[in-house]
């Protein structure tokens, strides 16, 4: 018997391979495209020639496909089922709190503990002392894979019992991501049909504007967390005004105004809710209407 499984090889799965490897723990891989199982084997890792014979490898298993849907497509098959039984499943492919929830229902069904983890970080930061995983599930089941999950990512978080709760925060967290990145691109756009440089744009955030903007996300969470909205240092009456000139400028330059619409009526619904001289963190009161 090996230490650990790992099911699904695609860029995320083996990377965690190759950190598992590397530690020295005894791997055994699957995965449905079967080259990809390769290099692994070439590292040391052990191929199970099917699905059932992967589970049946190791007390251990961890999953990282694409989403809930294809774990239990290769899990809840007669084939594979009976063998989970008594094993410890740990979900590291992305879902929903309700996936992750459907996913505890029947993996417990099927006589397996489980925990539920939602990595943080790309597969470049897999074995590195900032890999970050969030995991939920039973304190004791946890416990007894921490040590092997520290091999994956130095940082584990143990966000709680509940399934879902390292889902929650994956969704929290994609929320803060995804609107840095939409807003990211269109300041570059922004950047080019204005003439100035994207290069110069980059290196000013570099040398501190995300940094100041880092801060303004974390004070505007932490105002949330304590239902503390007044002395702001730029109201939501400020940012509306400053919402307002990024869609007048995109609509003066015909550039796709899709974000800036987006962002100033949301500030625009602030306003009107009265919540002109609040931090903008008081949005939440919209947001939780
Ligand atoms: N990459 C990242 O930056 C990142 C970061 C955080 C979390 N994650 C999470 O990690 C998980 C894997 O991501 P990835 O980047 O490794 O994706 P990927 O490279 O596209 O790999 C997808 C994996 O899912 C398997 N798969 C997909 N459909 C399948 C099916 N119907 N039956 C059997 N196997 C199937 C693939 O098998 P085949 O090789 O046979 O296609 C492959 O092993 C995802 O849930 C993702 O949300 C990824």
């Amino acid at each position: 018997m090996s230490e650990v499984t790992v099911i699904g090889l695609g860029v995320m799965g083996s990377a965690i391979v190759r950190a598992l490897l590397d530690k020295g723990h005894d791997t055994t891989v699957w995965n449905r495209t079967r080259s990809k199982a390769e290099p692994l084997v070439e590292r040391g890792a052990n191929l199970a020639q099917d699905a059932a014979a992967a589970v049946r490898a190791s007390p251990i298993v961890l999953v990282c496909v694409r989403d809930h849907r294809v774990t239990r497509d290769i899990l809840a098959v007669p084939e594979v089922r009976p063998h989970l039984a008594g094993r410890t499943i740990v979900q590291l492919s992305g879902g929903t709190p309700q996936q992750a929830r459907e996913s505890e229902r029947w993996i417990g069904e099927s006589g397996a503990m489980y925990l539920d983890g939602e990595i943080m970080v790309y597969p470049d930061q897999i074995g590195r002392p900032e890999g970050t995983i969030l995991v939920a599930g039973p304190e004791a089941v946890f416990q007894r894979c921490e040590p092997l999950l520290r091999s994956v990512a130095g940082r584990i978080i143990h966000v709680g019992e509940p399934i879902g709760g390292a889902n929650a925060y994956g969704v929290a967290m994609g929320g803060v991501l995804y609107g840095a990145l939409l807003g990211a691109v269109h300041g570059a756009r922004v950047c080019e049909v204005e003439g100035v440089s994207v290069g110069l744009f980059a290196r000013m955030m570099a040398e501190g504007d995300l940094a100041t903007i880092s801060a303004a996300v974390l004070d505007l969470l932490k105002r949330i967390d304590s239902d503390r909205y007044g002395d702001s240092q730029g109201t939501l009456g400020t940012g509306a005004g400053g919402a307002e000139q990024m869609l007048e400028h995109a609509r003066a330059t015909g550039i796709d105004s899709e974000f800036a619409v987006c962002a100033a009526a949301v500030f625009r619904r602030g306003l009107d809710a009265g919540l002109g001289g609040e931090d903008p963190a008081a949005l939440i009161k919209l947001l939780r209407r």
